[in-house]
């Protein structure tokens, strides 16, 4: 007998589409094509170097703690990593798991929430006439309510955002099979198509002032200065979107995966939600923004949109370029639309660890548990939402999205690789394996993962890390906007601390019980 959740995944394809849904999101989009158009072909360098030592090596791991987790009966890291290490601190250390996930959907679904509006903006012709990116940088800060007033607010957006979130939590409130699973079923294909069909148009526009569209494809694709990779700006901005992209360092990769049977192939399922992955980030999310503005532009120009922030491309150089285009009203809608698909089902996995948190350790019913989930993060949102413009997205994103991500990515590498061991680590990933993994990987999540993991802490550490917690270079005003982030941080960090506390200390027979009937299992 297995300990499960009366919940799971339907089928083989759902659980590929919802681990790929987890995965390519606004990430793939608008965070790698600005990256890269900044860095230019030099990016792809450190890029694909950290997928294969870092991203698909970690994804295994996450789909083995979260798989061996969920035969004890926990959807979570908490759970996940008491099973993995006996010592009172892991499931302490497995919290971040819960935590990080939620607190970057907190701020993600807002952003989701822009896609649909400019879905519905482009396709109605809201702002056509304004032709220059400055102009389409005013309609931005104007959606957002940016105006320089008290709060960020515009009733319009802000109804935009009340449907996104009430979309969210219906479908993950429907659970795993009968909601995020049939939301992935659909829309990962939809975007799939929506993503080819924009970037053959981007690839088939005729040459504009002397550039072709090969030009903007060489922005990605050739190093033309290898001088930039002795550069560690480069390496930490490439690494962090590999883990970034692939969801690994959150904790929704193994709350997914907690609901494999035992014998569930995890070598061959990883690798290809990593291939899709990576098929909707290089192939399509490369060929859509950034050849097209640089073919509109140029090159240089592309370039300085991309530093102008995550948006810029997307929101700000693409809408110009649509208005451009034949039929521009349509790609522009399908282009917003593909925003909101890739958001989707990737918010509705960040709030899944908590709500399963909720359950399995903390004996909530569904009904429960969304209520909490829903009201908490609504809640949370509010302060983000109309004091936006005092950094606290940004303050948020920092501490969770981009230092915490590699932290936990660190501890669970190391608690995998050499606590658990890598010799069991190994054994367990292959149970059921339709794909032998090739044995240099052994060594490669032993050795390589942990160390180039420890490194990127260091520099972390070494690099603006003090002068973050300091708040150096942040305006006075903004401040106490951006200790509130932290303290929404530290709030539901403290939560969940008196959760598993209360957990472990109220359910011991649970644990046993579990304990037991897994080890009755083993062969
Ligand atoms: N992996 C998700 C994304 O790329 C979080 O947006």
């Amino acid at each position: 007998m297995n300990i499960r959740r009366p919940d799971g995944w339907a089928t083989r394809f759902g659980l590929i589409m919802a681990m790929a849904g987890n995965a390519i999101g606004l990430g793939n989009f608008l965070r790698f094509p600005g990256k890269a158009a900044q860095f230019g072909g030099a990016f792809m360098v450190p890029y694909l170097l950290a997928m294969v030592l870092l991203g698909i090596p970690l994804m295994w791991m996450e789909w083995t703690i979260g798989r061996h987790g969920g035969g004890f009966g926990h959807g979570s890291t908490p759970g996940m990593f008491h099973r993995l290490w006996r010592h009172p601190v892991a499931k302490y250390l497995g919290i971040f798991g819960v935590l990080l996930p939620a607190m970057v959907g907190v701020y993600y679904i807002y952003i989701e929430s822009w896609s649909l509006g400019y879905a519905w903006q482009t396709m109605t012709g809201a702002y056509w006439g304004q032709t220059s990116n400055e102009e389409m940088e005013a309609v931005f800060s104007n959606y957002l309510g940016m105006n320089g007033g008290l709060f960020s607010f515009n009733p319009h957006s802000y109804l935009f955002f009340l449907a996104t979130f009430a979309i969210n939590i219906f479908v993950f409130g429907r659970g795993i099979s009968k909601g995020i699973e049939i939301v992935a079923k659909y829309c990962m294909p939809t975007l799939l198509v929506i993503g080819i069909v924009l970037a053959v148009r981007v690839l088939t526009l005729p040459p504009m002032d002397g550039r072709t569209i090969g030009d903007g494809l060489a922005q990605i694709w050739r190093v033309s200065d290898w001088g930039a990779l002795l550069k560690s700006d480069v390496w930490i901005a490439a690494t962090g979107q590999v883990f970034f992209t692939l969801s690994v360092g959150l904790g929704m990769i193994h709350t997914y995966a907690s609901y494999l049977k035992k014998r569930h192939d995890i070598t061959l399922s990883g690798l290809a939600s990593c291939g899709t992955n990576e098929f909707a980030e290089v192939i399509l999310g490369g060929t859509i923004a950034i050849p097209a503005a640089v073919l509109f532009f140029g090159a240089a120009q592309a370039q300085t949109i991309a530093k102008g922030g995550t948006f810029s491309l997307g929101f700000f150089a693409l809408p110009v370029i649509f208005q451009q285009m034949p039929a521009g009203q349509i790609f522009g809608t399908l282009w917003f639309l593909l925003l909101f698909l890739a958001g989707l089902t990737s918010s509705m996995a960040m709030f899944t660890p908590l709500l399963v948190f909720l359950e399995d350790e903390l004996r909530l019913t569904r009904r429960q548990g969304v209520t909490l989930v829903g009201v908490s993060v609504f809640l949370m949102m509010q302060p983000i939402i109309l004091f936006m413009h005092h950094g606290m997205v940004d303050e948020i994103d920092y501490w969770v999205g981009d230092f915490g991500l590699v932290l936990f990515a660190a501890i669970e590498t190391v608690v995998f690789a050499w606590i658990f061991g890598m010799a069991r680590g190994w054994k367990e990933m292959h149970l059921g394996a339709d794909l032998q993994v090739p044995r240099i990987f052994y060594y490669i999540m032993k050795y390589v993962t942990p160390t180039f993991m420890i490194l990127l802490l260091a520099w972390y550490a070494y690099d603006g890390l003090v002068a973050r917690v300091l708040m150096r270079g942040v305006a006075a005003e903004s401040q106490p906007y951006r200790w509130l982030a932290r303290l929404i941080i530290a709030g539901m960090a403290g939560f969940l601390v008196w959760g598993v506390r209360f957990a472990w200390k109220t359910h011991p027979k649970f644990f046993e019980e579990a304990s037991r009937a897994r080890e009755e299992e083993e062969p």
